[in-house]
């Protein structure tokens, strides 16, 4: 459970824990933009696609199908957040990979617990994913959806793969995107959608520091907010 879920918390003295879910398609910027926010406000910060990279890592590294929902379910539960080998699963074979896994309701299950133990941070948290304001915080009293045109958000991760992989297409990166999307859309458990008290940020034709400044208007907003409440009381 999410310390917002006890919604009496979040009116404690000084606001906090507060949690920010962000959540949206592939290569959104929603990471950017949560970093961001969670150095702002002093919160910690959790990648939680990092999670289902990692998994489909564990899997591809020890020779196993990807397909192999009993040894995705083991790595999901073995799991070890600070072990994490960042550069290797920034792949887009990885990317492909995690959304398959993600699909598998003993490997959700598994990483929910890890989500819900990481929002137990005394500040609070800022996580992002697909489904942290639908599933794993669905009271976290501010929420984003950021998304972008599949044109912009292949663009901006073929810039960001090209530093590592000369090799990179533009066009498959487009259609790999659009086929993980889908993926991610039309799974039964925990399908990518846009909480109905989500903050919608369309970031087509922003940048970061624009889409920043959106999304600290909100929270800003929901804080002055909370302290009203708190007053009154
Ligand atoms: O960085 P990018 O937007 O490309 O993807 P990511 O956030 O690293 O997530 C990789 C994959 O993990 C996604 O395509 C989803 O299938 C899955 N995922 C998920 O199912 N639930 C989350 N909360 C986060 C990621």
């Amino acid at each position: 459970m999410c310390p917002t879920d006890a919604p009496h918390l979040f009116n404690s003295s000084s606001l906090r824990p507060l949690i920010i879910a962000v959540d949206g398609p592939a290569a959104s910027g929603k990471g950017t933009l949560s970093r961001k926010l969670a150095s702002r406000y002093g919160l910690a910060y959790l990648d939680t696609g990092s999670l289902y990279r990692a998994v489909a890592h564990a899997l591809l590294k020890a020779g196993q199908k990807i397909s192999d929902e009993a040894a995705a379910a083991k790595a999901a539960q073995a799991l070890d957040l600070d072990a994490i080998d960042q550069n290797a699963i920034r792949t887009a074979d990885i990317g492909a990979a995690a959304s398959i896994v993600a699909a598998m309701a003993p490997v959700r299950s598994a990483l929910t617990q890890l989500q819900h133990k990481f929002t137990q941070q005394p500040q609070g948290a800022v996580l992002d994913g697909r489904d942290i304001g639908t599933v794993i915080c669905p009271h976290a009293p501010v929420k984003f959806f950021v998304t972008a045109s599949a044109e912009i958000r292949a663009r901006r991760r073929f810039l960001e793969l090209q530093q590592t992989d000369p090799q990179a297409d533009e066009a498959r990166v487009l259609a790999d995107i659009l086929a993980r999307d889908t993926r991610d859309a039309s799974r039964e458990r925990s399908p990518l959608v846009m909480a109905s008290d989500a903050h919608l940020l369309d970031t087509t034709d922003l940048d970061i520091e624009a889409a920043l400044k959106a999304a600290v208007a909100i929270v800003d907003q929901t804080l002055q907010k909370g302290a009203e409440i708190q007053h009154k009381g």
